[in-house]
């Protein structure tokens, strides 16, 4: 992680949040249940249950016992989502009777989001490339009681076109360098090998997806990972091509701006239209987020 002690600001906070658990979140899967009807009930079993001040249907839960093994899990009134990973479907922004493509989508915590948001109406492809990850997607998807999810088998960089989506979600497989509070190993930082080898194919993943969406379609490209390669390199990679415009986004906490460069490589002013979050933003995980619009 050294390496981005240039980029990272207070540089202690940022180790201080790795070195803390971190807080469990769930999702409230609205299509079943009211966020309060869902409170009052895992409150009776004795969890706590805090709603985040930037999203009421999400809680920071506190309890003896570990927060999936309730009833109200297995009837699928929520998901156990970390915070950060809320945000890439808001800001995608999918809605009712849209087509969406979700291009690595298992185990389905967005997907699943998507699908709440769409109100479980329009169409919304659900792909992976991992046939055992892809277990997990379809059981999540049923445990929600999700109908509008259809749920695909391909390497994202060849789906089969045209397409013609709404909006396309790129939730990148990546180096985890984001989720080294819950995998104490990734915070000496991924090997720059791994980090190369998965901007090339991001990079693929992302150039695909502009192909899949509609002109003026909207595709969010979003990691769990630190890397420039793995995150501003790969969008600078489609908006020096022609293939995307980058629209600036806010989310709804604190955050850092996209790098407009890193080292001796230069990204740009566009890319502070991108979005980094960092452990000690909000005691979530680390990541990254840019919203791309396909040219008409
Ligand atoms: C960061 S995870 C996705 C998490 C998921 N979006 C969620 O919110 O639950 C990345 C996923 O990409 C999948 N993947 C890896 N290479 C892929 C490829 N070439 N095409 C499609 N999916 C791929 C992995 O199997 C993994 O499930």
């Amino acid at each position: 992680m050294e390496r981005y002690r240039e980029i990272i600001p207070d540089w202690a906070s940022f180790w201080e949040a790795l070195e803390r658990p971190l807080p469990i979140v769930i999702r409230t899967n609205t299509l079943r249940i009211e966020p309060q009807t869902l409170k009052r009930r895992l409150e009776a079993k004795g969890f706590d249950l805090q709603p985040l001040s930037w999203d009421g249907t999400c809680f920071l839960v506190h309890g003896e016992t570990p927060v999936g093994n309730t009833l109200e899990h297995w009837l699928g009134y929520y998901y156990v989502q970390e915070a950060s990973q809320l945000l890439p479907v808001k800001a995608l922004g999918p809605k009712p009777g849209e087509r969406i493509l979700d291009l690595c989508a298992s185990p389905g915590g967005k997907t699943t989001q998507c699908a709440q948001y769409m109100e479980d109406q329009g169409v919304l492809i659900a792909n992976d490339n991992s046939a055992k990850r892809i277990q997990a997607l379809l059981a999540n998807v049923y445990r929600l009681g999700i109908k509008c999810v259809v749920v695909t088998e391909a390497a994202g960089e060849n789906f089969p076109g045209p397409g013609n989506f709404d909006r396309v979600l790129v939730d990148a497989p990546c180096s985890g360098e984001g989720v080294a509070r819950k995998f104490p190993h990734l915070r000496c930082g991924a090997s720059l090998g791994t980090v190369s080898r998965l901007s090339t194919l991001q990079q693929r993943l992302l150039v695909r997806a502009l192909e899949l969406v509609r002109p003026g379609g909207a595709v969010v490209y979003s990691t769990c990972t630190l890397a420039p390669e793995e995150n501003e390199e790969v969008v600078k990679h489609v908006l020096d091509q022609g293939l995307a415009e980058l629209v600036p986004w806010e989310p709804p906490v604190p955050h850092d701006r996209g790098l407009s460069r890193f080292g001796e490589k230069v990204y740009g002013p566009e890319l502070q239209g991108a979005v980094r979050i960092y452990p000690h933003h909000f005691d979530s995980e680390g990541g990254f987020i840019a919203v791309l619009r396909r040219p008409r």
